[in-house]
């Protein structure tokens, strides 16, 4: 009697640890199948970036129609700790097959591209993207950004970005708080004043 009852329960609580498994909120990493993009979008991702990417509030970047190889690179530094933040937390369980998925499911979605941001500076912007800052020794923003501000697998889009995100980074980069490869932009924020890095912000951002 004493040794069945010991297996009922024995078995209930076996049954309740694979139910715990099962629950899909709860998407831990496991040695098993790696999870989906969608799942993880659902589950974790949409939360700041929206389930289409094109992010919840002005506090997030969007990640639709952003390059996939930007994506996991900035994925794997995020993970590794190169690159700081909020996002450690974010990506520190994603495996490399997770991290592909989960860049080809954003760049696949559409970006609404609009102006946002004070329109009376985007011909300022306009000036510094195009042309760059000679007096201050600060190049052609769209000499690597492209004209249209596609960017290259390599180099973000900044086109249908929030303009808000890129003051954010241009300030990081100026700090070197933005800690993964950030040469290049450390040297080209450090001579933009803050209204510059604003007028070419809304600019980029609005770029169709
Ligand atoms: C709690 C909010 C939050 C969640 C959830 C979140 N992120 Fe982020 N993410 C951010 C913030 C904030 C940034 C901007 C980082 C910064 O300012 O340095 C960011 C930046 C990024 C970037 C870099 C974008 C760029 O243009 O450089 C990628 C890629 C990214 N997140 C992907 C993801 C993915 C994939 C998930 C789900 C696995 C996710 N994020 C979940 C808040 C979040
Ligand atoms: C010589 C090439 C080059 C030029 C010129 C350049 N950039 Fe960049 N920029 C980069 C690279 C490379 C990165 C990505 C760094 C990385 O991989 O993390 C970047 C990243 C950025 C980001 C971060 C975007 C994101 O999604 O997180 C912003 C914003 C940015 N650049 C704005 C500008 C502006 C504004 C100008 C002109 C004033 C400019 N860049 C000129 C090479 C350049």
């Amino acid at each position: 009697m004493e040794r069945n009852s010991y297996g009922l329960v024995a078995a209930m609580l076996s049954a309740a640890a694979l139910a715990l498994a099962a629950v899909p909120g709860s998407l831990r990493a496991q040695a098993g199948a790696p999870r989906t993009a969608q799942a993880l979008v659902e589950d974790r991702c949409s939360l700041c970036h929206g389930l289409d990417g094109g992010s919840v509030s002005s506090l997030y970047p969007r990640l639709a129609g952003q390059h996939p190889e930007y994506l996991v690179k900035q994925l794997g530094d995020f993970k590794v700790g190169r690159r700081k933040g909020t996002m450690n937390e974010m990506a520190a369980d994603l495996r490399e097959e997770e991290m592909a998925a989960l860049a080809s499911y954003f760049a696949q979605k559409d970006v609404p591209v609009r102006m946002s941001g004070e329109a009376d500076l985007a011909p300022v912007g306009q000036y510094i993207y195009k042309k760059g800052n000679s007096y201050a020794g600060v190049p052609a923003c769209q000499e690597c950004h492209g004209a249209k501000g596609m960017g290259t697998a390599r180099l973000p889009r900044l086109s249908g970005q929030r303009s808000t995100y890129l003051v954010r980074q241009l300030k990081q980069f100026n700090r070197r708080e933005r800690t993964n490869d950030n040469a290049i932009m450390h040297s080209i924020a450090s001579k933009l004043t803050e209204l510059e890095m604003n007028a070419v912000a809304v600019y980029a951002s609005g770029l169709n």
